[in-house]
């Protein structure tokens, strides 16, 4: 897999004083294989107490590797900007998380990282 992949719409947040970049697609059509690879597909599931998001990662079918070389650390998600948990995965373990919900703030933000290629986000 190549580097020198460009980001077109990647922001920067600091994370822990380091500042990194967070990349995300805009329109999943026309994004490429590694982009989708990389974005959190989100699944908002009604309930009687609120809702439940589970994530996993890739988007049209397309799977990211989870091998020792190449695999996504973990997923995070925020109730707007308020944290509701981090799961953390080491390159044996499938990549998908679950997250309760209240929907405060209008809008749930997820990230994951690549060992490799960094966060990447998704929001509903
Ligand atoms: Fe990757």
């Amino acid at each position: 897999m190549s580097n020198d992949v460009s980001f077109d719409n990647a922001v920067t947040e600091i994370n822990e004083g380091v500042a990194q970049e967070v990349h995300s697609i805009e329109d999943v059509e026309t994004a490429s294989d590694f982009e989708l690879k990389h974005t959190p597909r989100l699944e908002v599931i009604e309930g009687s107490k609120g809702q439940t998001v589970k994530v996993g990662i890739g988007l049209k079918g397309i799977t990211h590797p989870q091998t020792e070389e190449h695999y996504i650390e973990w997923i995070r998600a925020f109730d707007g900007t308020e944290p509701l948990g981090t799961v953390s995965f080491g390159p044996a373990d499938a990549p998908v998380a679950e997250f309760e919900v209240k929907r405060t703030s209008g809008q749930i933000v997820v990230q994951a990282l690549c060992n490799l290629h960094g966060i990447w986000e998704a929001r509903v």
